[in-house]
């Protein structure tokens, strides 16, 4: 067994593992991949203010994100395919989440169904959709998600059309993959990966396959987000939805000041700022940037979490010192499913907690609930002054 101390190290045995295709499609941007590195690159930029001879005993990070307890504010983000990453991969990082007291956002677009993941896990998990044209598999959808008791709707507001990621369009990406000479000889090296998926039903997009009309490829997420996303998205088609589900509502994919009013004004709980981990607008600011802005808008009336670019638990305490209530991951607990399943998004969410926890001490703090922007030390360019 691995000595495993960092995400970093879950990503390198994540690529060993896993089919390159799969791979590729969690680790790519789009475009020339701008947005993408710097999410992460913008988060350095902060400096944390070291503080001494204060009392580190008794800490904790537990807080709640939309009213929910959780062990730390680091939701699981939806990722579509998380299922081919590793077999029934969206039950093993539901579970998980649970035991780890953090919330799990099934994607729309993942293999393991709503009533897979319902079926097998006992806390609710949230449901994430995209607005698609054909209004009765969205009820469908929204239903389906109600009945699994799924206690929020994240709706996915920045991805009417798929932001071009090269590498997919170069490897055929599709679930499950179709065998070609490249594909098989890459899939070859990975027996473990292959020995999960020969011993699982569960290798098609399960809340779309038998459920969806007039869908030519089902296997393809480029022609199914073509031809079934609703490319008309407005937000009175927002509120619509919001209506339709008629519980709690977070809408993914914020990252202007203007669109976070919109969003207050449809009356969403909480929105994540969020540039879709670098995946659609390349040339895009990376979240951690948009955030203060954001907040100084609607900070005081509305949640605002933050998605994108987390690797590190360091990077969860400048994102909630900024004033986010809440951060998601998710390449990071993806390294750790695709590294060494179940198991590894524990570790995954181990390795972030303790980061969070031991940095939250150095910082001069016990209770996350009481760190503030006093903890940073951001430039004074870091918004930049755009014209
Ligand atoms: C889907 O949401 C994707 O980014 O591929």
């Amino acid at each position: 067994m691995p000595i495993i101390t960092n995400i970093e190290d879950l990503k390198r045995i994540y690529k060993r593992r896993t089919p390159k295709m799969f791979y590729d499609y969690a680790e790519s941007g789009s475009w020339t991949e701008q947005t993408f590195r710097e999410n992460t690159s913008d988060f350095e930029k902060i400096r944390l203010r070291q503080r001494i001879a204060v009392d580190m005993s008794g800490r904790t990070t537990a807080t709640q994100m939309i009213g929910q307890d959780v062990s730390m504010p680091v939701a699981l983000a939806p990722v579509g395919l998380t299922g081919m990453q590793c077999a029934d991969g969206e039950i093993k990082a539901a579970r998980a989440a649970e035991k780890f007291g953090v919330p799990f956002t099934l994607s729309t677009m993942s293999i393991c169904s709503i009533e897979d993941v319902a079926e097998n896990t006992t806390a609710p998990f949230w449901f994430q959709v995209y607005t698609l044209r054909d209004d009765d598999f969205m009820r469908n959808l929204v239903d389906r998600a109600k009945a699994a008791k799924c206690s929020a709707l994240v709706i996915t507001v920045d991805l009417q059309i798929l932001g071009q990621r090269h590498k997919d369009l170069k490897n055929g990406l599709s679930a499950p993959p179709k065998l070609t000479v490249k594909s098989i000889a890459n899939m070859m090296t990975k027996a473990h990966w292959g020995l999960g998926m020969l011993g699982t039903k569960r290798r098609f997009f399960g809340n779309v396959v038998g459920h969806a009309k007039g869908v030519s490829d089902p296997s393809s997420l480029a022609s199914w987000t073509a031809e079934a996303f609703d490319p008309t998205l407005d937000w009175k088609k927002i509120a619509k939805i919001k209506k339709m589900w008629g519980g709690k509502v977070i809408l993914k994919g914020i990252l202007d000041a203007d669109d976070a009013r919109m969003a207050l004004e449809v009356g969403a709980d909480a929105i994540i700022v969020s540039n879709h981990g670098g995946r659609q607008l390349d040339g895009a600011i990376s979240s951690i940037r948009a955030l203060p802005s954001i907040l100084e808008a609607v900070g005081d009336k509305i949640e605002v979490h933050l998605d994108s670019g987390i690797r590190s638990g360091q990077d969860v305490l400048k994102a909630c010192a900024l004033g986010a209530k809440g951060t998601y991951i998710g390449r990071a607990f993806v390294y750790g499913l695709g590294a060494m399943g179940e198991a590894g998004v524990t570790k995954a969410l181990e390795v972030i907690h303790k980061e969070l926890d031991t940095s939250m001490a150095l910082c001069g703090h016990r209770d996350l609930k009481d760190v503030g922007r006093d903890v940073l030390l951001v430039p004074e360019d870091f918004e930049g002054r755009w014209v």
